[in-house]
């Protein structure tokens, strides 16, 4: 088994586990569930994502870094196809007017726009060429944090940790790139 196959499967557990949950013991609200479940994992991937460059020396991971990028992308499409599909109920017009009534939601677009360009310029080709515009995942990560924040009335322990543990790796990365502390 390569190690890529590996990570692969270990990247589709919160799949089989949001499907088992679906399908098995009944969920009260399966569209709540699903939007937490997709965004929490897209958002967490794409965090592991930055955090590889930033391990660079203590571990060098860059090669399964494309992988759990396209994972991440993975768990966003199925965070949007779950507003268009099941939320909307494939009413496009609806949804066009719910997104330009609740700022959270366009947010939500924006950073999706940005990981679509970012997973169909991830080829060696597209990367050799657009590589500088994977900078991007910055701005897609801030997005989806204030989407996520905005959704909710109020934030439960677990989401002020994700939040404290999004501003230490944010410091973590300025001080590398500003080389005021060599690691
Ligand atoms: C087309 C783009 C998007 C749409 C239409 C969308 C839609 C939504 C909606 C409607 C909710 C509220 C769910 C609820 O509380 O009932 C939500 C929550 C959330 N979204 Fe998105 N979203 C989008 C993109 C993203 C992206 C790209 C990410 C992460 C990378 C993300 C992460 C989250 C998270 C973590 C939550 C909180 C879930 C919770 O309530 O626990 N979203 N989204």
């Amino acid at each position: 088994l390569s190690r890529q196959l590996l990570l692969s499967l270990l990247l589709l557990t919160p799949l089989l586990f949001l499907l088992y949950r679906l399908f098995g013991n009944g969920v009260e609200d399966p569209i709540k569930y699903i939007y937490t479940l997709t965004g929490a994992t897209a958002l967490l991937l794409l965090l592991v994502t930055t955090s590889i460059s930033l391990m660079r020396p203590l571990a060098n991971l860059i090669r399964y870094r494309r992988t759990v990028g396209l994972f991440a992308f993975f768990y966003a499409l199925l965070h949007m196809s779950n507003f268009i599909v099941l939320d909307m109920e494939l009413d496009l017009a609806f949804a066009f007017t719910e997104t330009l009534d609740k700022p959270f939601i366009y947010l939500g677009m924006i950073a999706f726009a940005i990981l679509l360009f970012m997973a169909s310029t991830s080829t060696k080709q597209g990367f050799a060429k657009y590589a500088r515009y994977h900078k991007a995942i910055y701005l897609a990560i801030i997005l989806a944090t204030v989407h996520f924040v905005m959704a909710q009335k109020s934030l439960s322990l677990g989401q002020w940790g994700y939040l404290a543990g999004i501003g230490i790796i944010a410091v973590l990365k300025l001080l590398q790139r500003s080389g005021i502390v060599k690691f």
